[in-house]
């Protein structure tokens, strides 16, 4: 066996290979097999059209896209037990959406679990990407606002469904329009820290649901997909650009990480951001006030300014769900609806030609040494 070198992070260390998703040879473009996402939002795609693009490895046509939307929608309803565990989780600080979501695919595996041979892993995967809005705007709403929301509602679309069970009102075109752009910029990313935990985890041949909780439990760092939370809480100490600009001075003086800026892949710029940006800056025209959008955008120029460095997927996506009228705290639960998505095309794609993942480490520990008996110690 040849001596293998140490690479901090893994960074830049190729651990599998993967049709599913690439940031280009230039490294600051994201194409989901093969499409720009670019090209795929300035076209009107649906995301429901990127997840059967992701899973089955090729566009549908109407037909196909129809009966996938249909599949979708009639998997929707939250089994009773699921609801009743659900009641008893509280809204309180202590308690992330992100935990929510966490304990309900675990209990979803309990009560709809993957069979032997991983038969029903289409069967499931549809059913975690149907129910998953109807379990966030349900256990939202009942722990804040003591209300219990019907999840079988009239809309048509993942992106609406999800606005749907959060305010429990038909959504407008705009924000359902936002949500379907945002759910698709999110999908699906290669070989990031929860997708990497999701393929680890199915290449013991470990089941579906397991898997996926491994992932949430990944995105909910800061560093990954907690990053939009963080970027708002960060917008929200400032008062206006002027002083969202002395603060953020003050913030790089004490060296300070700024959440929402910088990237393990890209170099260059995250094609992302130009995308949710513009769709915050229509959001903000059509609000009250263009404060929290103008803060963003001199935060973006002073981090090119002082550091270089760019805003990725996360920063505008902050200011852009804030516009929706979206909790803070359900921001990365957005993310999470998305990456199924990306998560359950990585999880087929490591069954159908599966090697345990299991690197290897560079050992610092003492050299061997001799075990003195606790009677003696
Ligand atoms: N704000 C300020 N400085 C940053 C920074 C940020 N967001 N991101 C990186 N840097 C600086 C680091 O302090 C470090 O400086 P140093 O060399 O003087 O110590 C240098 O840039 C390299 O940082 P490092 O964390 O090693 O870069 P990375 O490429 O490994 O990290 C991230 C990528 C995403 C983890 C990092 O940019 C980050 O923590 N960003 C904020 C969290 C975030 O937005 N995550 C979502 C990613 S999509």
């Amino acid at each position: 066996m040849t001596e293998s070198t140490l690479t901090e992070g893994l960074r830049g260390v190729k651990a599998a290979k993967t049709d599913i998703c690439t940031v280009g040879s230039e490294g600051s473009n994201l194409y989901y097999r093969g499409y720009n996402i670019e090209e795929m939002v300035s076209k009107g795609a649906l995301f429901e059209e990127v997840v059967y693009l992701l899973w089955y490895n090729t566009l549908p046509n109407k037909q196909e896209l129809e009966t996938f939307k249909q599949d979708l929608i009639s998997k929707r309803a939250i089994p009773q037990a699921l609801k009743d565990l659900l009641d008893k989780i509280p809204g309180t600080a202590a308690v992330h959406p992100m935990d929510v979501i966490r304990i309900a695919v675990d209990y979803l595996g309990i009560l709809e679990p993957e069979a032997s041979g991983f038969s029903n892993q289409d069967e499931i995967a549809r059913r975690i990407i149907a129910i998953s809005p109807g379990i966030i705007g349900y256990w939202y709403n009942i722990s804040h606002h003591k209300k219990k929301i019907n999840e079988i509602n009239p809309t048509d679309s993942l992106a609406g469904h999800f606005l749907h069970c959060l305010f429990g009102t038909m959504p407008s075109a705009q924000h359902t329009k936002i949500i379907n752009v945002s759910l698709i910029l999110y999908a699906e990313h290669e070989f990031n820290a929860s997708t990497f935990v999701a393929r680890s985890c199915t290449s013991t041949l470990s089941d579906i649901y397991s898997a996926l909780v491994g992932a949430i439990g990944t995105l909910r760092g800061p560093l990954h997909g907690g990053a939009n939370e963080m970027a708002m809480a960060m917008l929200e100490k400032y008062k206006d650009p002027d002083d969202a600009e002395a603060k953020l001075m003050a913030a790089l003086k004490n060296k300070e990480k700024v959440m929402g800026f910088g990237h393990a892949v890209y170099k260059i710029r995250d094609p992302r951001s130009d995308i949710i940006k513009q769709f915050s800056k229509e959001l903000a025209e059509t609000n009250k006030s263009m404060n929290l959008y103008l803060m963003s955008e001199r935060c973006e120029m002073v981090m090119k300014r002082e550091k270089n460095m760019f805003p990725n997927a996360d920063f505008f996506h902050a200011s852009a769900y804030n516009y929706m009228g979206i909790a803070t705290k359900l921001f990365t639960p957005i993310f999470v609806l998305s990456r199924y998505s990306g998560w359950i095309a990585h999880i087929r794609e490591q069954r159908k030609d599966n090697k345990l993942i299991r690197p290897g480490c560079e050992y610092t520990g003492p050299a061997p040494r001799t075990w003195v008996p606790l009677a003696e110690r």
